[in-house]
Parts: C-alpha cells; sequence; structure tokens
C-alpha cells in the first residue's frame, strides 16, 4: 500500500530568547499535535536573528536553548525535522536569488520593517507619519543610525525558507500574516516571471476554532519576550510563582458581578489554559459574589502552570546536558532539511539561467 503523501508544514521561531507560555499554548503544543499527520519542518531562524546583531554568544546560546524546548515540549525527531536554519546554505543562495524579483518599496512598506526601522532609527510613533516621510528619513540624511539591509530583505529570507522546503502549510502567529502574503506574492512572480509552476503558494495553517491569545502578567497585552511580561518554560518554581504572585490586578470587585478589568481577566485566561474547569468556576463565582482573594487566585495559577512547566523544565535540563543528543537530532535535521532545499535550488538555478558549463 502506498502512503498518501502528507502535505508539508513549516514552522520557525527566532532564536531570540527561551520560549514562555505564549510560544507553548500558541505554537509548540499544537506542533506537537499535528506531527503524525503533516510532514511537519521545525527549525530555529538563527540568520533571521542576526537582523538585530545580536552578542555572537547569546545567539549560538539561545539557538540551543530552543532546540532543547522544542525537543522538550514534544515534538518527537522521529516524527518532524528539527534543523537550524543556518545548517542549511541553501537557504543563503537563494534568498540572493529570490531577492532579484523582490521590490524594495514593497519591503518597506511591510508593517514589521517599519516598526523595527522606526526603533532602529529612534522614531517616536508620532514621527515620520506617513509612508513618504517615513522613506525620506531612511534614505534622505545620514544621522549615523542604520537600518540594516537584512532588516529589509528580512521577509525574501523568510519567503525562501517556505518556498525552498515547498511547504503549503505554515503556522503562524496573527504578525507574521503579512510575511506569509508576501511569500504567495513572491512565488507566483517569480512562478510568472520564468512561466513556471515551481513554487507553490502556502498558507496559514488553520487549527479550527479560535486562536488562542496568551495575556501577560503585566494587566495588558499578550505574553511577549519584548514584553517583559512573561513565564518561560525554564522558570524555576521559585522565580515562577514570584512572578505570579506579582501579577497586575485591581482593588477587587465592589458590588456583586461586576465586569472585569483586564489585568483580572488575564489571570482568568491564563487559569482557563492551566487548571481545570471546577477550579475556574470555583474563582469565577467567588470574583462574582465578591468572596474572592486574588492571592488564593495567583496560588493556584501559579501550581497549575507549574504541573505543565515542571516536567518540561526538567526534560529541557537533561536535554541542554546532552550535547551528543542535540548534535545528532541536527545533523538528522540538518540533512533532510537539506535534501529538499538542494533539489528546489537546483531547479531555481536552472530556471534563472544560473547553469554550469
Ligand atoms: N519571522 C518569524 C517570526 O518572527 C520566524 C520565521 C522565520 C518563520 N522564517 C519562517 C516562521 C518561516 C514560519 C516560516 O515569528
Amino acid at each position: 500500500m502506498t502512503e498518501a503523501k502528507k502535505e508539508i508544514v513549516l514552522s520557525g521561531i527566532r532564536s531570540t530568547g527561551n520560549l514562555h507560555l505564549g510560544n507553548y499554548f500558541g505554537a509548540l503544543r499544537k506542533f506537537v499535535a499535528i506531527q503524525d499527520d503533516y510532514d511537519c519542518n521545525f527549525f530555529v531562524a538563527d540568520l533571521h536573528a542576526l537582523t538585530t546583531n545580536p552578542d555572537p554568544r547569546e545567539l549560538h546560546a539561545n539557538v540551543k536553548n530552543i532546540v532543547a524546548e522544542y525537543l522538550a515540549a514534544g515534538i518527537d525527531p522521529d516524527k518532524a525535522t528539527i534543523f537550524v536554519q543556518s545548517d542549511v546554505p541553501e537557504v543563503a543562495e537563494m534568498y540572493l536569488l529570490l531577492n532579484m524579483h523582490v521590490g524594495i518599496g514593497e519591503l518597506m512598506r511591510t508593517v514589521s520593517f517599519k516598526d523595527k526601522a522606526r526603533k532602529a532609527l529612534g522614531l517616536g510613533s508620532n514621527e515620520a507619519e506617513n509612508d513618504d516621510d517615513f522613506a525620506k528619513e531612511i534614505v534622505g540624511r545620514d544621522t549615523g543610525k542604520r537600518v540594516n539591509a537584512g532588516l529589509l530583505t528580512y521577509p525574501t529570507l523568510m519567503a525562501v525558507d517556505i518556498l525552498i522546503q515547498k511547504a503549503t502549510k505554515v503556522p503562524v502567529g496573527k504578525d507574521q500574516l503579512q510575511h506569509l502574503e508576501l511569500t504567495r506574492r513572491f512565488a507566483r512572480r517569480f512562478n510568472a516571471f520564468y512561466g513556471v509552476d515551481l513554487l507553490p503558494e502556502p498558507y496559514d495553517f488553520d487549527f479550527g476554532g479560535q486562536p488562542i491569545k496568551v495575556p501577560g502578567l503585566d494587566g495588558s497585552g499578550k505574553m511577549g519576550k519584548s514584553e517583559g511580561n512573561c513565564i518561560y518554560l525554564i522558570d524555576e518554581p521559585k522565580a515562577l510563582r514570584k512572578k505570579v504572585m506579582r501579577a497586575v490586578t485591581d482593588e477587587g470587585p465592589q458590588e456583586p458581578n461586576s465586569p472585569m478589568s483586564e489585568p483580572v481577566a488575564n489571570l482568568f485566561t491564563l487559569l482557563e489554559l492551566t487548571s481545570t474547569p471546577d477550579v475556574v468556576a470555583h474563582f469565577r463565582e467567588a470574583y462574582a459574589d465578591c468572596s474572592i482573594r486574588y492571592g488564593d487566585l495567583k496560588k493556584q495559577l501559579a501550581e497549575d502552570i507549574l504541573n505543565i512547566t515542571t516536567p518540561i523544565r526538567e526534560r529541557i535540563n537533561d536535554i541542554m546536558a546532552d550535547e551528543d543528543y542535540l548534535r545528532r537530532v541536527l545533523a538528522r535535521g540538518a540533512e533532510r532539511a537539506r535534501e529538499r532545499a538542494s533539489k528546489t535550488l537546483a531547479e531555481v538555478r536552472e530556471v534563472m539561467g544560473i547553469r554550469k558549463f
């Protein structure tokens, strides 16, 4: 019996820090759930991390952390391909080739680029508000501040990650959907220019249901490493409890059935993700009849979070200590990723007229 070809799923994560609960519920746990049914490829985007010029030692350490965290969360190297982006040099070459069909205007209009360039230039959100002013800021004068070209071509590199593997399903967060849209546009453009049907258009992976938004501990917004409001998978119990106990709340419900403030609603969201329905119901009732003590809620929440993170943390530590194992996993991952990448690259070179004599 021949097995039907599994669809290719690919997702990457930049190596800029440890993974947190938002990554776990928003991505890792879902990756684990689909690894039997799809041809899954998960990689650490260390070249993308270079766009913000990290300290080299830190970058290297972070790559290792993330691989260990992927594995500890349950991604199985016998089922999924786990690799490091820079272990696939074909990506760098195809990035050069694809850039010849990417416009600097469309890259400059990308939301993520504008945000990052603004930061690099030290601009406030009300300075250089429209696209004309923004473009002038970047090309107009030499202020000594620099927006590096890698930041501009970030979407090209991401498109290549996807297209070189011919992945069609790409689980990403909302902030990455524009990059996925650009990837489709680049693929269409390439195919049309050369009159080929070489690069398939990728789409966001639809896990069904509402996307999970994991809030931070600081009262507003989602958990994110740049927000400083994270619970990390690697957090030690003591530190984790302390963080949760310090989470922002309010002065408590003043009358029965009051609406919830955002900070308190966020704690309930975290409790729903990590606790059992009866515990959640208990605290909801306590909130409704004003008997709730946020200290009790936080204590419970911390323990429920620890129930999830403790086995993962222990596995992370074991894996981090086993360099041989990590090396084996990554060597195998790189080999598999390169197999497909070199095939696509050869096709792309051929189509573009880069041929051997
Ligand atoms: N840009 C993505 C992020 O910051 C990471 C990434 C790089 C990626 N290449 C990718 C995600 C390819 C999916 C597919 O989250």
